[in-house]
């Protein structure tokens, strides 16, 4: 089942280029996509580097640290699938974000 969750106000998160959110106590970031939003988890696996400070290119960000990549609209990593992250759908709700949870 899926839940959405409030994230808040578009204009009062902060896009460096991802936007840090907490949600029930995990750390996501929330980047804009194809004139939408989508997230990740914000921790890097590889060695933890927050992914919302990466650059993001061609739909994906890659990682300040090591340079590892991953995609924005799936987590995918480019060193392995076992390294992937964990991918959020993102809607707008006029002027909130709101990010889906699968229960
Ligand atoms: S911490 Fe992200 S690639 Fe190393």
């Amino acid at each position: 089942m899926t839940r959405w969750v409030d994230l808040g106000r578009v204009a009062d998160l902060r896009f460096q280029p991802g936007a840090p959110v907490k949600v029930e106590g995990r750390w996501i970031a929330v980047f804009p996509l194809d004139g939408g939003y989508t997230a990740i988890d914000n921790a890097c696996p590889h060695a933890s580097a927050p992914l919302c400070d990466g650059t993001v290119l061609d739909g994906h960000v890659v990682c300040a640290l090591h340079l590892w990549q991953f995609d924005l609209r799936t987590g995918a990593c480019d060193v392995g699938e076992v390294w992937n992250v964990r991918h959020y759908e993102v809607r707008q709700v006029d002027d909130r974000l709101e990010l889906a949870l699968e229960d």
